[in-house]
């Protein structure tokens, strides 16, 4: 071959990985998330309509190192049990929806905001051991219920942002070298010091956070589509770099609701390339109303325009 046709080789293969990374810089997702089991109506993921050109994720809501005592609940510096819907979501039950569905994954969250009515507060005794009790105990619990991933929903700090950024961010450095977990997500929303905490997770463990699942529905009620938009973008410049998702809840919370135009907003942002995906709070919310809204995120997400 002449030294003009390898050149013109050479431009051509720039030229096709040039256009190639412009794609993967402006790229929509198809994920779509609901947590599900926090409140007890007995709802199960068979439920929850599944699409199946998207990547699904079920969260389970929560594992909180917390004593199961139903009149005291307690922290355990790490050591975590089971507080999610447990008559409906049991191990079985996780197997029979991935068995049924090859695009459906589960993950479980740690933390939340409550329980029997008190704030989870995030409290590790010291760093070391917190870190050592949660691989064990979160370990443990993946294992029997089969389940891909965590995701990160404290609310309330007993600590300082510090001692948040090393047992959290630790904590998902391990179970993924461990091969425990294949992904990771954390859940912060606009408040201090909510954002404190997570932001300086994010500063130094962000490579190993897949998602953010930020919670736009803890705006005000009524935010409308230009505000929503906004919010985005403030966000997505707080978790540079990251896949913010975008996200509303069917408990009558805040944020843009659909009928305010939520799926306006989507829209306008998978046609600038910035829709990674879509969470619910939550399926028990959801249960009796027929789902529509999770239906509706989905074809979305799944739609080539
Ligand atoms: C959930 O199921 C349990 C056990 O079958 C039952 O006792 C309880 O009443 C159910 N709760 C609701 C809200 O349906
Ligand atoms: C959205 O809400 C803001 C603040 O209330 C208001 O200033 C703005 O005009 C609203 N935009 C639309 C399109 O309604």
């Amino acid at each position: 071959m002449d030294s003009l046709m390898l050149i013109s080789l050479l431009m051509l293969q720039y030229l096709c990985i040039s256009l190639f990374s412009i794609q993967v810089a402006a790229t929509n997702g198809k994920l779509f998330r609901e947590y599900i089991g926090a409140e007890s109506k007995n709802v199960t993921f068979s439920d929850v309509p599944v699409n199946p050109n998207v990547e699904f994720h079920f969260i389970l809501s929560f594992a909180i190192d917390y004593t199961t005592s139903s009149t005291s609940p307690s922290p355990t510096n790490g050591h975590f049990n089971v507080f999610w819907d447990s008559n409906t979501l049991t191990p079985s039950q996780v197997s029979a929806i991935k068995a049924r569905h090859s695009n459906v994954k589960v993950a479980l969250s740690l933390g939340g905001d409550s329980v029997s009515n008190r704030n989870v507060y995030f409290q590790p005794t010291s760093v070391t051991s917190w870190i050592q009790n949660a691989v064990s105990s979160i370990t443990k619990i993946i294992k029997e219920y089969n389940l891909d991933g965590i995701d990160i929903d404290y609310e309330h700090f007993s600590s300082d942002p510090n001692a948040f950024t090393e047992c959290i961010g630790r904590l998902i450095v391990i179970l993924k070298q461990n091969r425990v977990i294949s992904f990771a997500s954390i859940a912060p929303y606009d408040d201090d010091p909510v954002q404190s905490h997570y932001l300086a997770l994010w500063r130094k463990y962000g490579n190993f956070i897949d998602y953010v699942n930020f919670q736009f529905y803890a705006y005000d009620k009524g935010t409308n589509v230009s505000q929503f938009l906004r919010f985005f973008e403030i966000q997505r410049s707080n978790y540079r770099g990251g896949k913010v998702l975008v996200s509303f809840g069917t408990d009558g919370s805040g944020g843009l609701s659909p009928k305010n135009g939520f799926f306006t907003a989507c829209s306008r942002l998978k046609s600038q390339g910035k829709l990674h995906g879509i969470f619910v709070w939550s399926a028990d919310d959801s249960k009796g109303t027929g789902f529509g809204f999770e239906k509706q995120s989905q074809a979305l997400l799944a739609s080539p325009k």
